[in-house]
């Protein structure tokens, strides 16, 4: 069975102090209402992935890091590689998130090379995947969902699928308030898994966390979490808030199985 995971992505927010106090507020939480059936990731500014790893004393907070370069090491004035975020303590990596594909111009080809990369290194991807407004108007959501796996997943093994997390987050609802219903929601999660069985197996489909993102809440979470094929969300604005971020990880410790 998939992974349940609640996971928080703080973007470019949060300073060192304010962050310091989320990750411990986040902590006290676990330590006081331990998750059984949850996954807790949070995804910090590089700078603080050091700080929070250090910060988070609870085995149930894992540290993700937002974005890694595709190289080892060498001259790219300004990257970080997998071994430099494995070495701040991230266990995670984000890739391909809608804003690296459309405010940064990382393309399919890039961001398969650094599912690669992150995999061979040892760090978990959450690969991002999401239509725009347009595509889902023009109704070909579905078919650039399954170009974005194509490529994403390129010359990936079986196994290797299951260390690979997938976030779907439609472009359209990412911090603009309107969040997918759950039934689109769990429509496109579904198509996934299809899409997961048929090209790996069923026991593949089965074990692949598919989150979903865009404007989660806790006012949504429930119904979000209540679909079949819903295994948590990669949350942004809700997640550098405590109280909201915390309530999210309250239903999703009810909710998620
Ligand atoms: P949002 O962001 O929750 O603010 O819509 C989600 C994301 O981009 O991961």
């Amino acid at each position: 069975m998939a992974r349940k995971i609640v996971a928080g992505n703080w973007k470019m927010n949060l300073h060192l102090k304010e962050g310091q106090a989320l990750v411990q507020a986040t902590n006290e939480y676990l330590n006081q209402n331990p998750v059984e059936h949850i996954d807790v990731i949070i995804a910090p500014p590089a700078y603080q992935l050091c700080q929070s790893v250090f910060n988070s004393g609870n085995k149930k907070l894992s540290i993700a890091a937002q974005n890694m370069a595709a190289q080892d090491n060498g001259a790219f004035t300004g990257e970080l590689s997998a071994s430099m975020l494995i070495d701040s303590g991230a266990e995670l990596v984000i890739l391909g998130h809608s804003e690296r594909r459309t405010l940064f111009g990382e393309d399919d080809a890039l961001i398969n090379a650094k599912v690669k990369k992150a995999l061979s290194k040892g760090l978990y991807p959450i690969l991002c995947i999401g239509e725009s407004l347009e595509q889902r108007q023009s109704n070909v959501h579905q078919a650039h969902i399954k170009a974005q796996l194509d490529a994403g997943l390129e010359g990936l093994a079986a196994d290797e699928l299951y260390r690979v997390i997938i976030a779907y987050e439609p472009i359209w609802a990412i911090g603009t308030g309107e969040t997918a219903s759950p039934e689109q929601a769990q429509n496109m999660h579904s198509f996934i898994r299809k899409y997961l069985s048929e090209k790996y197996s069923a026991t593949v489909a089965d074990e692949v966390s598919i989150l979903y993102g865009g404007s989660v809440k806790p006012a949504n979470a429930r119904d979000l979490f209540g679909q079949p094929d819903i295994d948590g969300a990669l949350i942004g604005g809700a997640s550098i808030v405590k109280d909201s971020f915390l309530d999210i990880i309250q239903v999703g410790e009810e909710i998620l199985r």
